[in-house]
């Protein structure tokens, strides 16, 4: 998987260098690369934003420098090209499905009030949300929609992992526990230190299901 992050920001993706995507990117799983749209504008003083016609508080990002940046970027289109954008579609883990089923992923940030129009009728494929605030840029969003991909990329993280996790089938995970078998007065259950993992299955399972009853009833509609 090979993710272009276009930003106004590059020095606020230092996070994905740490952790379980900064070893994705280090053995070459993912390949994450930030691009500085300043770097692409013609403007003397490498100006990138400019008033919004029809008046109106706040700057808005201009074309130019986003669509050199997005042309130098992706040339011949191949990458599948998202503006992260409160007013686009609701990124849930269905869409970590879709997204990794493409090769390349453009993930282009806003900032101010946002980006001019026609950069997003000429190049974008599709407008993408995190939820239904408004942040101040599309920054963390892309973060957001890289690490949830990442570690779905083979070898990211280890098959077991990744099974039956929160939405798998609907289900939030069960309770987990570790060293010390006692904490404050809190016991782990018996059943998971048993050997019995027949029974260590049917718990969790019941477990899951309880939970998401209690805490996220909406799954179990779907
Ligand atoms: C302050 S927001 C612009 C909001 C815009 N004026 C509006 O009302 O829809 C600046 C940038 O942050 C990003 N952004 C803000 N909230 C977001 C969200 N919930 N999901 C994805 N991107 C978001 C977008 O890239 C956006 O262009």
């Amino acid at each position: 998987m090979k993710i272009d992050i276009l930003t106004l920001f590059p020095e606020m993706f230092k996070p994905l260098t740490e952790s379980i995507i900064g070893r994705a990117v280090k053995s070459g799983k993912v390949e994450i690369t930030v691009t500085d749209i300043r770097d692409y504008s013609t403007d003397k003083h490498k100006r990138c934003d400019d008033y919004t016609f029809g008046g109106g508080a706040g700057m808005v990002m201009m074309p130019e420098p986003v669509g050199n940046a997005i042309e130098a970027v992706d040339p011949d289109h191949s990458a599948r090209r998202i503006y992260m954008s409160p007013k686009g579609k609701t990124f849930s883990q269905k869409e970590v499905a879709t997204l990794l089923s493409y090769d390349r992923l453009l993930l282009l940030c806003g900032h101010y009030e946002g980006i001019d129009q026609r950069i997003i009728d000429l190049y974008i494929d599709e407008e993408m949300s995190i939820g239904d605030y408004v942040l101040t840029g599309g920054e963390l969003p892309a973060m957001v929609i890289t690490d949830a991909v990442c570690r779905y990329v083979d070898g990211v993280i280890s098959k077991d992992s990744l099974k039956n996790e929160t939405f798998t089938d609907n289900l939030v995970e069960y309770p987990q526990y570790t060293r010390p078998q006692e904490y404050k007065g809190l016991k782990v259950p018996d059943v998971l230190i048993s050997g019995n993992h027949a029974e260590v299955d049917k718990w969790r399972k019941s477990e899951s299901e309880k939970l998401t009853e209690l805490l996220r009833p909406d799954l179990l509609d779907k």
